[in-house]
This record gives C-alpha cells, sequence and structure tokens, in this order.
C-alpha cells in the first residue's frame, strides 16, 4: 500500500509529496508543528493539540490555514488514507512561500502539510525496564513554549544521548534546573512522594500528555507541584519519568548514569503508565 501525504490540499503519494523550496518552513524554520497519537484510528486529545497549534500560530502571527473543522476532516483523512491504526499523525503549518526575505511577506498563503505512519511506542524492554538520560546545556532560543520546527538544539542533544546510549537527553538552563527532555517532558517523584514537574513558563514546551497526565493525577490521590527542579534533585529523586505523544509515561531510571531510586522503574510510574496507557485506549475505543 503506498502512503499518502496532504500538502496544500492535495492528496499525493508521500514520495513525490514536497513543498517549495522557497518555503519559509526550509528557509527560516518559519513553521509550527503537532504530533498526534493515532489509536485504533482515532486521534488522540485532538482538541488540545488544535488548541496548542492555534497558540504556537497565534504567538508567531502565522494565518491559520483553514477551519478547525476542516482541519480535522483532513487529519482524519490522511490517517485513513493510511490506513493506520496504531500510529503517529505529524502536521506542519509554514508561514508559506515568498522570495526569500527575513521580514514576513504581505501576501502569502500559509503551507499546511500533513502525514501519518504507524508506529507502536516505546519497545516493551524500556517500559519495563525503564530508560537512562543525561543532562546537556539548554542552548534552545528563549521561546521553546511555541512548537516551532526550529528543532536543531534538540536534534543536537538527542544525538549527543544516542551516542552516549541514552533514550533522551534533559536541557538544563542557566540555574541548574531541568527544563524538559529534548522532545519530552521531564518529571520526578520526590522522597516525600510528590509529583514534580516544572511549571509552564516559556521555558517548556506544555505537553499534550503532560496536560493530560496532570488532569489523571488528581484522580489519583497524588501531591503535584508545578515547579522547577535541580540536576542534583532529580538525581536524589525516588522516581523519574518522561512524558510525550510518542512515549506517554516512561520511566527513567538513570540520570547522566546516576541510578534513579534502585535502578528500577518504581510503583508510582508503572502506576502513572498504567492510568495513562488506559486514559489514551478509552479514546481510542471513542463514545
Ligand atoms: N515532541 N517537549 C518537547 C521539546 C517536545 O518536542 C515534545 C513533543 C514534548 C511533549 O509534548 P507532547 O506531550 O504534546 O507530545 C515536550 C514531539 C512528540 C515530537 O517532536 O516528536
Amino acid at each position: 500500500m503506498s502512503r499518502i501525504a496532504y500538502v496544500n490540499g492535495r492528496y499525493l503519494l508521500h514520495k513525490r509529496a514536497s513543498v517549495h523550496i522557497e518555503d519559509r518552513g526550509f528557509q527560516f524554520a518559519d513553521a509550527v508543528y503537532e504530533v498526534i497519537a493515532v489509536r485504533r484510528g482515532r486521534l488522540i486529545d485532538e482538541g488540545m493539540h488544535l488548541g496548542r497549534l492555534h497558540r504556537s500560530l497565534g504567538e508567531l502571527r502565522i494565518a491559520v490555514p483553514m477551519s478547525d473543522a476542516a482541519m480535522r476532516a483532513v487529519m482524519a483523512e490522511v490517517v485513513r488514507r493510511n490506513r493506520v491504526l496504531d500510529g503517529m499523525l505529524y502536521l506542519q503549518v509554514s508561514r508559506g512561500s515568498a522570495p526569500r526575505d527575513f521580514a514576513f511577506p504581505r501576501h502569502v498563503k500559509p503551507s499546511l502539510v500533513m502525514t501519518s505512519r504507524p508506529a507502536r511506542g516505546p519497545a516493551p524492554r524500556l517500559i519495563e525496564e525503564g530508560v537512562g538520560v543525561i543532562t546537556i546545556d539548554d542552548i534552545r532560543w528563549a521561546r521553546p513554549d511555541i512548537k516551532s520546527v526550529s528543532l536543531l538544539p534538540n536534534a543536537l542533544g538527542k544525538q549527543r544521548a544516542k551516542e552516549a546510549g541514552a533514550y533522551e537527553a534533559w536541557q538544563v538552563d542557566a540555574a541548574g534546573n531541568v527544563t524538559e527532555g529534548t522532545s519530552s517532558n521531564a518529571w520526578i517523584i520526590t522522597g516525600a512522594g510528590e509529583v514534580v514537574t516544572r511549571q509552564a513558563d516559556r521555558r517548556i514546551l506544555n505537553g499534550v500528555t503532560r496536560l493530560g497526565l496532570l488532569g489523571l493525577l488528581e484522580g489519583e490521590g497524588l501531591r503535584v507541584v508545578e515547579r522547577p527542579f535541580s540536576v542534583a534533585e532529580a538525581k536524589a529523586a525516588r522516581e523519574a519519568f518522561l512524558t510525550s505523544t510518542t512515549n506517554f509515561v516512561l520511566p527513567v531510571v538513570s540520570i547522566d548514569g546516576t541510578p534513579i531510586g534502585n535502578g528500577h522503574p518504581g510503583s508510582i510510574v508503572r502506576k502513572l503508565r498504567q492510568v495513562y496507557d488506559d486514559y489514551a485506549a478509552a479514546q481510542g475505543e471513542g463514545p
């Protein structure tokens, strides 16, 4: 079966699909994106992703390419045409294509691209045994709360993690506090049993998984604190984990080679993994 991509109003063969060389996404990373999980052919937390897309577009003054209703219809069609049951939908909106000039072009239509592919999430062994992370300086621009495609520091950080035999790199700000992973949010559980994740300020992307889990934690009777935490505090934590659309809740069992707790996924993170999996599965089953 051929893969299909949506590009500016047309469904094209994925291998032939392209945007113009003058596209500002290519020339300036002048574009935003979303990644949405698909379960049983349904998009998980579609509304929250669209809400965040609108925020990113608004912050950068990129025009909204189409109504939410039209966007939802195209997203569903891309998933359907690619016959994705469990996987991901990727969506990019750039300011559009225009002769190269740093300032915004006057009359330009945003480019909209969507692709979808099957994905299984992290290997069961990683969920069972947990993953290691390294820490790196956060060298990103000052607005990583905007989900822009300007991901070079994230790509460099992920590559460093990979070369160090780690799964993810946690980025650290000038004060020594963890901001977030290169493509995930960072969490710890303290000795006192508090679940801690950085507040959604301008220094992190407010993850949809993060938001979904925060909502679920209330029902689990766990105390949650949104505040910065240092690398030292993280290394001394009882448990640690990361969240993202592609990983859901994934235990972190070492930071820079220092084992967290006894070096195995703890009981709280295992529980949270289950709670979030159930939440996503329920959306996949539909109303
Ligand atoms: N990345 N922080 C960063 C820097 C991210 O790139 C992501 C997601 C997250 C988690 O956000 P969410 O829970 O909404 O996925 C946090 C996506 C998955 C990616 O670029 O592939």
